[in-house]
C-alpha cells in the first residue's frame, strides 16, 4: 500500500484534526497521545506532506514535531514551504521551531552550551500559549542549536539560562515555537500548552470520545462493506478482540471469526479462548482451527529469529486460508492493526523505522484478494482498551497484558521444540501467577519468561545439574514504543525463581532482565 494510503485512511468523520508532521523524534507519538488525553483528534504525518492534502482535510492546526538532526544538516528533513501560508496555527517543537526559524528567515546556529534534560523556562505573560501558567516552568529540553535571530514578527516569550530565546511567537500569523517539548511528563504543565494551543488558538472543542470514535467506526464499516462478508482472525488477545466486537456491531453476521491455535500460546490459553468464544456472550460466529502441529513442524531446526517469524506469519496465512475458503467466500479481511504498528511500518525517518517484521502488517492482504479492514488502525493501545470497555468487555480482560503474535516462538531463544515450549509455558505460568499475587499485573506493560538457548551448571542435593536458565522480563510502557524495566520488589523475584527451579523440570538458573527500551527491545527474540 503506498506511504500516504496508509497514513490517510483513517476514520475522522468530521472531528477538529490536528496534524503533527513527524521529522524523526522519538517523543512524536507523545504529542498526538497527550492531544487525544485531551479530546483532540490528531494524527500524524510524515514531514513532506502537501499543504493540498492539509487543506483539503481541514486541518485545525499543524504541529512540527521534533528530530534528531541539525537544521543546517545537508540531509535534515524539510516540510513545504506552503504549510505557512495555510493560514492555520502552526507549533514547532524543538527542531520543528528550529526548522521553522530558518524557513522563515530567521537564524538557528549551534549553541556553546547545549541543553539536555531538565531546565527552567522563564515565561512573559501574555500569551495564549500560556494562559494561567506558573511563570517557571521545569521543561524537558534536547537541543544542540538555539534560535540565534528570530524570523520578522515574531517575539520571545520563554527564556532559559542556555537558551534565551526558549519559547516564541507570532500572535498576526499564529505561529507558535518550544525550545522544549510540553509532550514529554518531565515538563511542568506540558499538557496545558499543548492544550492551549489546541483549544486558545486552533479553536478545537475537544470532541473526540471513546463514544463518539465508536459511532464514528461503525458507520465507516457499514459503508465500507455494504452487503459483503468480512472474516476476522482472532488470537484472543485485545486488539482482535476488540476489532471483531466493533466490526460485528456494525455488521452482525456478516462477520465470521477465525481462532488458528499455533501451538506457541501460554498455558491453558486455547481452551479459555475457546471457553470465552463459545460461552455466547460475545455473541460472535467463530470457527476454531487447531494447528500446532503444522506450525511446530514449520518450527523444526529453525534458529534464526526472524525465519522464525517468517514460517509463523506464512503458516499462519496457509491455515487461515485453508479454514476460510473451507467456509464460504468473503470479500473483507479485518484486522486488529494499531497505530504505533502504522507507524513503525512505514516511517519515513527517525528512531521509528522498521525494527523488525511485525506480520500484522503487510504481506497478508496481497496473497489473499481480500479488501483490509482495520477499524483500530487510528488507534493507541490504551484507546482500544478504553474502546473495549465502551464495547462492554469486562475489566479484567481488557487490561491483559498483550502478547505477540508469534507466540512463545520469540520467547524460545533457538529452537521451537514440544519440550523446550513445555518449559517455557510452565515457567512463564509461575511468573504470570507471582506477579498477580503481588499485585503488580496492572502496573507492567508485560511481565513473562524467557527461555535462554544455553545451559549452565548447578547443584541440587548432592548432584551436579547442566540444564536450562531462564530469564525474567518486567516492563513498565505506555505503548511498548519504549519501556523501562519494572523495579519489581526482591522478595517478589526471590519467590519466583525458587518456585521456578523447585518447580520446573530442567531449570537451574533465573535471571533478571534489567535493559530498557531503547536500547534493548522489549522480547528477546
Ligand atoms: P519489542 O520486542 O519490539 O516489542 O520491544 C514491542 C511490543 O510489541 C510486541 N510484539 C509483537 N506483537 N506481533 C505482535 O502482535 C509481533 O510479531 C510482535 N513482536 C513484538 C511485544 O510483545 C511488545 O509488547
Amino acid at each position: 500500500m503506498p506511504l500516504q494510503e496508509l497514513f490517510t485512511h483513517l476514520p475522522n468523520v468530521g472531528h477538529q484534526t490536528l496534524f503533527v508532521l513527524d521529522f524523526g523524534s522519538q517523543y512524536t507519538q507523545l504529542i498526538a497521545r497527550r492531544l487525544r488525553e485531551l479530546k483532540i483528534y490528531t494524527e500524524i504525518l510524515p514531514f513532506h506532506t502537501s499543504p493540498e492534502e492539509l487543506r483539503d482535510r481541514q486541518a485545525a492546526g499543524l504541529i512540527l514535531s521534533g528530530g534528531p538532526m541539525s537544521v543546517g544538516d545537508d540531509l535534515a528533513p524539510r516540510c513545504q514551504s506552503g504549510i505557512f501560508d495555510l493560514g492555520v496555527p502552526v507549533l514547532g517543537i524543538c527542531y520543528g521551531m528550529q526548522l521553522m526559524t530558518d524557513m522563515l528567515g530567521g537564524v538557528v546556529e549551534p549553541a556553546k552550551e547545549k541543553e539536555f534534560g531538565h531546565a527552567i523556562v522563564n515565561l512573559e505573560a501574555g500569551s495564549s500559549l500560556f494562559e494561567n501558567l506558573a511563570d517557571e516552568l521545569r521543561v524537558w529540553a534536547s537541543h544542540g542549536d538555539r534560535i540565534a535571530k528570530m524570523p520578522e514578527g515574531f517575539h520571545s516569550i520563554g527564556m532559559s539560562v542556555n537558551a534565551p530565546i526558549a519559547a516564541m511567537e507570532d500572535q498576526n500569523r499564529q505561529f507558535y515555537g518550544l525550545l522544549f517539548h510540553p509532550e514529554v511528563v518531565h515538563t511542568e504543565q506540558g499538557s496545558d500548552i499543548l492544550g492551549h494551543f489546541a483549544s486558545n488558538i486552533c479553536k478545537c472543542e475537544g470532541d473526540w470520545t471513546m463514544a463518539s470514535f465508536l459511532h464514528d467506526a461503525i458507520i465507516k464499516i457499514r459503508e465500507q462493506v455494504g452487503d459483503g462478508r468480512v472474516v476476522c482472525g482472532l488470537s484472543g488477545g485485545v486488539d482482535s478482540t476488540v476489532a471483531a466486537l466493533l466490526i460485528s456491531r456494525a455488521i452482525g453476521k456478516q462477520l465470521t471469526c477465525i481462532f488458528v491455535d499455533n501451538g506457541l500460546l501460554r498455558q491453558d490459553e486455547a481452551r479459555q479462548i475457546e471457553d470465552r468464544f463459545t460461552r455466547g456472550e460475545l455473541d460472535l460466529e467463530i470457527l476454531f482451527e487447531n494447528a500446532s502441529e503444522r506450525f511446530l513442524s514449520e518450527l523444526t531446526g529453525v534458529l534464526d529469529p526472524e525465519e522464525k517469524r517468517k514460517r509463523i506469519g506464512r503458516t499462519f496465512i496457509d491455515v487461515f486460508e485453508d479454514v476460510a475458503t473451507r467456509h464460504g467466500s468473503y470479500d473483507f479481511l479485518a484486522q486488529g492493526t494499531l497505530y504505533p504498528d502504522v507507524i513503525e511500518s512505514v516511517s519515513v525517518i527517525g528512531p521509528s523505522a522498521p525494527i523488525k517484521s511485525h506480520h500484522n502488517v503487510g504481506g497478508l492482504p496481497d496473497r489473499l484478494n481480500f479488501e483490509l479492514i482495520e477499524p483500530l488502525r487510528a488507534l493507541f493501545k490504551d484507546e482500544v482498551r478504553r474502546l473495549g470497555e465502551e464495547l462492554g468487555l469486562d475489566e479484567l480482560f481488557v487490561w491483559r497484558q498483550p502478547f505477540p503474535g508469534p507466540g512463545l516462538a520469540v520467547r524460545i531463544l533457538g529452537e521451537v521444540t514440544e519440550a523446550r515450549l513445555h518449559i517455557l509455558r510452565e515457567t512463564d505460568a509461575i511468573v504470570a501467577q507471582e506477579i498477580r499475587r503481588s499485585g503488580w499485573y496492572r502496573r507492567l506493560w508485560q511481565s513473562f519468561a524467557v527461555l535462554l538457548p544455553i545451559q549452565t551448571v548447578g547443584v541440587m542435593g548432592d548432584e551436579r545439574t547442566y540444564e536450562h536458565v531462564i530469564a525474567i522480563r518486567a516492563v513498565e510502557s505506555l505503548d511498548g514504543m519504549t519501556a523501562d524495566w519494572a523495579r519489581l520488589p526482591e522478595e517478589l523475584l526471590a519467590v519466583t525463581s525458587s518456585r521456578i527451579v523447585n518447580e520446573v523440570r530442567g531449570v537451574n538458573r533465573v535471571v533478571y532482565d534489567i535493559s530498557s527500551k531503547p536500547p534493548s527491545t522489549i522480547e528477546w527474540e
